[in-house]
């Protein structure tokens, strides 16, 4: 019964500090809402209007997000959106060691690493977060929307532009890896657990490992289509000619052959060739 009430009370407590951050937070918006933002400095504002900009993004995307505060406090994919706009900028400035520490910093709280290399576009959304790692040469279009466990990494095999790039309003699912240097189309999906090995296109949905594209533009894709999208065991289209060559070569050789042996079987006559052979000795 004890222990009951010490946690009420300590439940009390919390609620209370909570209540006074929100008072207090409110009490600076009314009493300098629109006045701070006219007297603070340029870059101050910028930075301010960026949160607000992410926040609403967030409010947008995430059914789950109930109040702006929330988001900004306890949403570890804005946290790790806002620092990689900081250590971005000082990796632009070439400051790389300060850059790397602020993005690992970010990645020792949100459990997302985004190497300040990445360019990111506008819109961008990280849902729950934990475990995404985005590599230095990953471009991401605007509107895109990452889940949990995602990785936009290289194989391995590519130097330069390893990572890959993302279009405009592209959503990769929980846990998916997208390994190489190649891109997702804008309005593409990718399916929750799948490895993207290779492009897909514009308005496609891609499933499983390795991904293959299941729906275009609204509409089913055959399995077999996807042999099209195979970018690695791609086809000669010199040796599929000669080979094809080669065959109808094969196939005229046995039909005169065929035509001679059959010329030949019910008469007593010589064969031509070698008619003309004998008429050049003579
Ligand atoms: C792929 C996805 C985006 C749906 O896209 P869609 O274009 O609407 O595709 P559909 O639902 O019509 O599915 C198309 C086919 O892919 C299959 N499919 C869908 N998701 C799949 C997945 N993750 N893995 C394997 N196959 C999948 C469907 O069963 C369907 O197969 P069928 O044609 O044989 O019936 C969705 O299933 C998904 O994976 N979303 C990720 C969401 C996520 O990660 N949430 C985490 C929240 S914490």
């Amino acid at each position: 019964m004890e222990d009951k009430k010490n946690s009420f009370g300590l439940l009390d407590v919390a609620e209370d500090v909570a209540d006074l951050i929100g008072s207090g937070l409110s009490f600076l918006k009314e009493r300098f809402g629109d006045g701070l933002s006219c007297c603070a400095p340029e870059p101050l504002k910028h930075a301010a209007d960026e949160i607000r900009e992410e926040i609403r993004v967030v409010r947008e995307r995430d059914p789950a997000a109930k109040s702006d505060l929330e988001v900004l406090l306890l949403y570890s994919g804005l946290h790790a959106v806002l620092a990689h706009k900081v250590s971005h900028r000082l990796y632009g400035h070439g400051h790389l060691f300060a850059a790397r520490a602020v993005s690992q910093v970010a990645r020792a709280v949100t459990g997302i690493e985004i190497h300040p290399g990445a360019k990111i576009g506008k819109g961008f959304f990280i849902d729950h977060g934990s475990g995404v790692v985005i590599g230095e040469t990953a471009e991401i279009g605007d509107n895109c929307t990452l889940y949990q466990g995602v990785t936009l990494g290289g194989t391995g095999k590519d130097t330069g532009k390893r990572h890959p790039t993302l279009g405009n309003n592209v959503m990769v699912g929980a846990g998916a890896k997208v390994l190489g240097p190649f891109r997702i189309g804008d309005n593409s999906k990718i399916a929750a657990g799948a490895v993207v090995l290779t492009e897909i296109p514009d308005d496609c949905t891609a499933v499983g490992i390795p991904a293959r594209v299941v729906r275009c533009k609204n509409e089913k894709v055959a399995a077999d289509a996807n042999k099209n999208l195979d970018h690695v065991h791609i086809p000669d289209p010199m040796s599929t000619e000669l080979s094809s060559l080669r065959k109808e070569l094969e196939r005229l050789e046995k039909e005169i052959a065929a035509i001679k042996a059959e010329a030949f079987s019910g008469s007593e006559e010589t064969d031509p060739d070698t008619q003309e052979k004998d008429h050049e000795t003579v």
